[in-house]
This record gives C-alpha cells, sequence and structure tokens, in this order.
C-alpha cells in the first residue's frame, strides 16, 4: 500500500469482479444498438479503459474535460467545460462514463449539455456512487460500488493531480490533506 494511504476502500481484486458485471449490463442495455461512449476526463480514464476492454463490439469513445473540485476535496459547486468544442451526438445514443457521483452537479451539467447537442439517448455509468443527499437529483444508470460521504484516490481518482495511478480505491492519511492545505 502507498505510504499515503491510510485505508484500501476497495482493492484491485474487487473491482476487477464488479467491472465483469457492470460491462454485461451496459451491453444488454445497448444490446444491439450503436453507441458512442463520453468519458468524462480525467477521473474516469482508469474505469473506462478497464471496462471497455470488456466489451468485445466495435466502439467510439470521446472525451469531455469538465471540472468541479479544482484540486479541492470538496466540491466547489460550480461544473467548467473546458473543451472548445463538445463530441457530436446528434442523434445518437450515448453511455457516459465518469468515475464517481457526489454532488450530482458534474452528471446532470454533462447529460443536460448531450441532450441540448441532440444525443438521442443518454445511459450513464459510474464507479463510485456516495450515498448522500445531492444538490441535484440524478442517479447513475449503472453503479459500480456504493461508497460513504469520503473522499478517496486512486484508481483514476486524484488528489491536487496525484494518485490516480493507484491499482486500488482508498482514504488519504488525514496528515496528507492537512500538510497540503
Ligand atoms: P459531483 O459533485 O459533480 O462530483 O457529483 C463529481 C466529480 O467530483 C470529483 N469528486 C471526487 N474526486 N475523490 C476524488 O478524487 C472524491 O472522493 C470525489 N468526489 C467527487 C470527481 O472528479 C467527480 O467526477
Amino acid at each position: 500500500m502507498h505510504q499515503d494511504i491510510a485505508r484500501v476502500l476497495i482493492d484491485e481484486e474487487v473491482i476487477e469482479k464488479r467491472l465483469d458485471i457492470i460491462a454485461d449490463r451496459i451491453l444488454e442495455e445497448f444490446s444491439g444498438r450503436q453507441f458512442v461512449v463520453i468519458v468524462i476526463l480525467k477521473g474516469a480514464l482508469v474505469f473506462t479503459a478497464d471496462v471497455l476492454r470488456r466489451m468485445p463490439i466495435p466502439l467510439e469513445i470521446e472525451c469531455i474535460n469538465v471540472a468541479s473540485y479544482h484540486g479541492e476535496t470538496k466540491s466547489s459547486g460550480r461544473v467548467d467545460f473546458l473543451d472548445a468544442k463538445l463530441p457530436l451526438v446528434e442523434g445518437r445514443s450515448v453511455l457516459l462514463i465518469d468515475d464517481i457521483l457526489d454532488t450530482g452537479r458534474t452528471l446532470v451539467a454533462v447529460e443536460e449539455k448531450l441532450r441540448e447537442q441532440g444525443a438521442q439517448m443518454v445511459k450513464s455509468c459510474v464507479l463510485l456512487s456516495k450515498d448522500k443527499e445531492r444538490a441535484a437529483e440524478v442517479e447513475a444508470d449503472h453503479v459500480g460500488f456504493h461508497i460513504g460521504d469520503e473522499f478517496v484516490v486512486g484508481y483514476g481518482l486524484d488528489y491536487k493531480g496525484l494518485y490516480r495511478n493507484l491499482p486500488y480505491i482508498g482514504i488519504l492519511k488525514s496528515e496528507i490533506v492537512e500538510a497540503s492545505r
């Protein structure tokens, strides 16, 4: 375990097993339908790469860059779209993938944007969903794991840009968060 991690919340083996199930469910949901996958960067990168490799079908992958945490451990309450141009989704079915559902603002803002751009169907998938009251009423169609209201890192999730490469999901030692304030 990395020295900055206080405890592992979900280990690699458990994630791997869950991904098999999620991939099957997504394939079932879209069965026979062409769809484009839109990854919300950067947090969903690792999860997406692993889950899509369990789907042996022709797929298009696009990315959207949004920010709401701005390097902190609490949401800023604002969702910023960082791309000059968004993927073309008019008339298309979309699978939107994010790392974690927290306040719900990101998923709501991105889904709204895709519908505005003419997406015909939007389904969402998140690796993690925090069990808490949300600022925006939303649930993802596919959820890897439900977790408590704690700040987590690893498997794509970061603190100040670090820890995305850890193969598990963990909780940072409090002194790491405090020391960098
Ligand atoms: P909202 O609040 O819009 O949040 O549902 C979604 C985005 O916030 C980030 N986020 C986290 N990042 N550990 C992280 O590293 C966390 O515990 C966490 N909670 C929320 C993340 O970027 C997500 O896409």
